[in-house]
């Protein structure tokens, strides 16, 4: 079974918190870029884009935990130190980009042409904070400090 859940885990992480770590790094830039011209047509389509890639890659981003309990439960390891600290910080990961990146995406899209540059060093830096937690859970899946089940 863990042979079918593990690919799928992976799977999902690459495919949903790829393109949502790209889109939302990128729209800080493509937010000072409609600020600064307003009559750009263009910029602000991009901006609305890569908000869209971030709402619905984080939606599907969802399988990545759930397959991740399903690989932990089948191999057994729900309890171990590296497996309770991944779900902590993917829930605060989660958090971020849910209840603070998003919706400051949002408002920003309304407000991108009155509003100064404050929201776009905003979100430039809780989309620091969304990159450096899941890609430190990353690291934890591969090393697994204190396991005993694998290389
Ligand atoms: C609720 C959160 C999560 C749980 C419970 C979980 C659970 C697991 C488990 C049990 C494994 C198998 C490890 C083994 O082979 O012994 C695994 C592997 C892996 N996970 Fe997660 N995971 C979670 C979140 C994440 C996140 C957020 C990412 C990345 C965005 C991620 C990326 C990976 C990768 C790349 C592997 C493969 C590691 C390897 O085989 O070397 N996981 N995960």
């Amino acid at each position: 079974m863990t042979k079918l859940l593990l690919p799928l885990h992976v799977l999902a992480a690459v495919l949903a918190v790829g393109p949502v770590t790209v889109a939302a790094s990128m729209f800080p830039q493509a937010l000072r870029r409609a600020h600064s011209a307003p009559d750009d047509r263009e910029a602000l389509a991009a901006l609305r884009t890569l908000h869209r890639i971030c709402r619905v890659y984080a939606g599907i981003g969802i399988a990545v935990p759930l397959f991740g309990f399903a690989t932990a439960g089948s191999l057994d390891v729900l309890g171990n130190g590296w497996v309770i600290t991944s779900i902590v910080l993917t829930a605060a990961a989660a958090a971020v980009l849910g209840l603070l990146i998003l919706p400051a995406q949002d408002s920003a899209l309304t407000t991108a042409r009155s509003l100064g540059p404050g929201p776009a060093a905003r979100l430039a830096t809780l989309t620091g904070v969304f990159n450096l937690l899941w890609a430190t859970v990353t690291v934890l899946m591969i090393v697994r400090p204190g396991s005993t089940t694998g290389a």
